[in-house]
């Protein structure tokens, strides 16, 4: 085990790879967003893979037609018994300059997909974010704590949710963190990619929060998914999800993965501290956004992953593919 100039550390030996959840093998699950990080996530767990999932990507449902079509759309929906929605507008800067479109695939379409799912009676799994909050706390935040995005991004997906709650159907709202990939296009694989050419990088060290795997998040969405489908009344809720373990800034991040991955790069990689000020984005961004996971952990009867367990096998599924 390897200690980061912050004092947290970053294991270097294999983690243990469990990802457990059952899903039952006759539960029609219909998945919004197919192309998304957290769907490809969901298609390649082996949950689904045994299961009876249909995906939708924007050209069989676009989440921002015109409400009448979109409600006619969703009869595609109508041999489901649970709906995940993956999909989202999740441009943050542009959402600032976008804001019609942001509100309508974040804030309109969800609560238009939960008034399908309440007249079918069947329930709704929704992803939302750490970004309705405003970073003042200084402990993760619960999810019963006041929101109050402090971007366009934030307030469409704030509007998502409480359209889902108004519905009336059964519903579970995880909001989560920070979420990355091993492939496509996000802040790890971003990493990587300048790592090719540059031997360092300035990173903002002032925002903190914690690091989501797909492949995690995938798996709380397939478990709420099973249990909401067994038990409406006592899963709907909102609960939060992220990688467990200690909580980082977006600089502490970029060491943790080059630290990682140094085995397969071509230098040793240097991060240097830099305040938000230095990098300034359209959209503002709270400055503390690490979210308190226990509800789910103890509703779902699950343990979320820390983080850099799930970082190095991140890693692993990076290397195999560059
Ligand atoms: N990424 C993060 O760091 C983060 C953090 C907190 C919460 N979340 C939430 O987690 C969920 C999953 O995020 P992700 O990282 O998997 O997102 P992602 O990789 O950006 O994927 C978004 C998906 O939504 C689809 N989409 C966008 N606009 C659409 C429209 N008008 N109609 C239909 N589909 C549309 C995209 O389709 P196209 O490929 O066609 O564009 C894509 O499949 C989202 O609810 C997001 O708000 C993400």
């Amino acid at each position: 085990m390897a200690s980061s100039p912050q004092g947290w550390h970053v294991w270097t030996e294999t983690w243990p790879k469990i990802r457990s959840y059952s899903i039952n093998q006759r539960l029609k699950i219909g998945i919004v967003g197919e192309t998304g990080q957290l769907a490809r996530a969901i298609s390649q767990s082996q949950a689904a893979r045994s299961g009876l999932t249909t995906f939708f990507n924007r050209q069989s449902l676009d989440l921002s037609a015109d409400p009448e079509d979109l409600r006619d759309a969703l009869s595609k929906f109508d041999h489901v018994d649970v709906i995940i929605n993956a999909a989202a507008y999740t441009a943050v800067d542009r959402a600032e300059e976008d804001q019609a479109k942001a509100f309508a695939v974040n804030g309109t379409a969800p609560g238009i997909i939960a008034d399908y799912c309440n007249k079918r009676d069947i329930p709704l799994v929704h992803i939302s974010t750490d970004y309705v909050f405003n970073g003042q706390s200084r402990l993760p935040y619960m999810p019963e704590q006041d929101a109050d995005p402090l971007n366009v991004y934030g307030a469409s997906k704030l509007l998502g949710e409480k359209a889902i709650k108004a519905s009336g159907c059964g519903y579970v709202i995880l909001r989560t963190s920070w979420v990355y990939d091993a492939q496509g296009q996000n802040f790890f694989t971003t990493m990587l990619r300048l790592a090719e050419t540059r031997d360092e990088l300035s990173v903002v060290c002032d925002q903190f929060g914690r690091p989501t795997y797909a492949a995690d998040l995938a798996a709380a969405c397939l478990s709420a998914a099973q249990n909401i489908s067994v038990d409406s009344v006592k899963y709907t809720g909102t609960y939060h999800v992220s990688g467990s373990g200690p909580i980082i800034s977006w600089a502490e991040f970029a060491r943790a993965i080059f630290e990682i991955a140094k085995p397969y790069l071509k230098k040793n990689m240097t991060v240097h501290n830099i305040p938000s000020s230095e990098y300034p984005t359209p959209a503002k961004r709270p400055s503390y956004s690490a979210l308190n996971i226990s509800n789910y952990e103890m509703m779902f009867d699950s343990q979320m992953q820390d983080w850099r367990s799930s970082l190095q096998i991140a890693i692993d599924e990076w290397q195999k593919t560059n």
